[in-house]
C-alpha cells in the first residue's frame, strides 16, 4: 500500500547545511548547488536534496566542508608607510606590527607601502583567493589625489574603458572625479600598483591612494593604524559578494 510504503524524508536541507558552517544565507547556498559546485559523496548535488551532514561528504569546489572554528577575520586602515609582509628586510614597519599574529595570518591581496586603506587580514586562504582573485574578485574602490590638476574627458574616458599598460590593458572601470583633481575609482582587477599605472598612463600621477571600499565591506570609523574584527554580517555579505562574482564569471 502506497501509505505504508512512504517515506518521511531524513536528513537535513543541503542549503541549510551550507549556510550553517558560512557559505552564506541559504539563497546563496542555493546558487553554488545550481550552479554544479555542490557534491555529496562525490555526486552533483541537485536542489532540494538532503543530507546527513555527520555521514555524508558535503564538498563545494572540491573542497570538505566543514566547522571552521579557528579562522579569524580583520580589517585594518593601513597607515600610509607601513609595508603589507610578513617581515620587512629593510626593518620597516609591518601589518604585523599592528594586528594578531597568533594564529598566522596574511593580508588579502596588497597595497603598496604608500597607499593607505581598507587591508583585509585572515587565515582564511580559499575566501581571501576568491577576494582577490587577479581578474574576476570582488569590486575594490579607491579615493585618488593626482597630480596635474584636473584629468581631461579623454583622460575620464580612458581610465572608464580600458587603459593600455604594459602587461596589457585593463578592465572597464568606474571612475568619477568628484572634484578637479580627486578621482573616485573602482576596479575589480588586482594588478600590481594598478591604479597609480591607470592615473600615470592618461598623464596625471598619483599624489595619494586611499582603498574606500573592498566588495561589501568599508568603514569610514576605522582610524588609520586602527584595527578591528569583520561582524557576522560582513562575513556574510563577503561570502555572498564572493559566490555572487564567481556565478558572474562562470556565465
Ligand atoms: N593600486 C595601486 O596602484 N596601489 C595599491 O596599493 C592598490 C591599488
Amino acid at each position: 500500500m502506497a501509505a505504508r510504503n512512504a517515506q518521511l524524508p531524513t536528513g537535513e536541507r543541503l542549503q541549510k547545511v551550507l549556510a550553517a558552517v558560512g557559505f552564506g544565507s541559504r539563497r546563496t547556498a542555493e546558487d553554488l548547488i545550481s550552479a554544479g559546485r555542490v557534491t555529496v559523496n562525490g555526486d552533483v548535488a541537485i536542489l532540494g536534496r538532503r543530507v546527513d551532514p555527520d555521514n555524508d561528504l558535503i564538498e563545494v569546489d572540491g573542497a570538505p566542508i566543514g566547522v571552521k572554528p579557528d579562522l579569524v577575520y580583520y580589517m585594518l586602515n593601513k597607515p600610509a608607510g607601513v609595508v603589507v609582509t610578513s617581515k620587512d628586510t629593510h626593518d620597516r614597519r609591518t601589518i604585523m606590527d599592528i594586528v594578531p599574529t597568533e594564529p598566522r595570518v596574511f593580508s588579502v591581496g596588497r597595497l603598496d607601502a604608500e597607499t593607505e586603506g581598507l587591508l583585509l587580514i585572515t587565515n582564511d586562504g580559499q575566501l581571501a583567493n576568491r577576494i582577490a582573485h587577479p581578474s574576476n574578485g570582488v569590486d575594490k574602490e579607491y579615493l585618488v589625489e593626482v597630480d596635474n590638476g584636473a584629468v581631461s574627458p579623454g583622460g575620464l574616458r580612458r581610465l572608464r574603458d580600458g587603459v593600455e599598460l604594459d602587461d596589457g590593458i585593463t578592465a572597464p572601470a568606474k571612475v568619477s572625479q568628484p572634484e578637479p583633481g580627486i578621482l573616485r575609482i573602482t576596479i575589480h582587477e588586482g594588478r600590481n600598483r594598478q591604479v597609480r599605472r591607470m592615473c600615470e598612463a592618461v598623464g596625471n600621477p598619483v599624489r595619494r591612494l586611499v582603498r574606500t571600499r573592498i566588495g561589501p565591506l568599508a568603514d569610514k570609523t576605522l582610524q588609520p593604524g586602527e584595527w578591528r574584527h569583520w561582524t557576522t554580517d560582513e562575513r556574510n555579505a563577503m561570502i555572498e559578494a564572493v559566490a555572487a562574482t564567481r556565478l558572474r564569471g562562470s556565465e
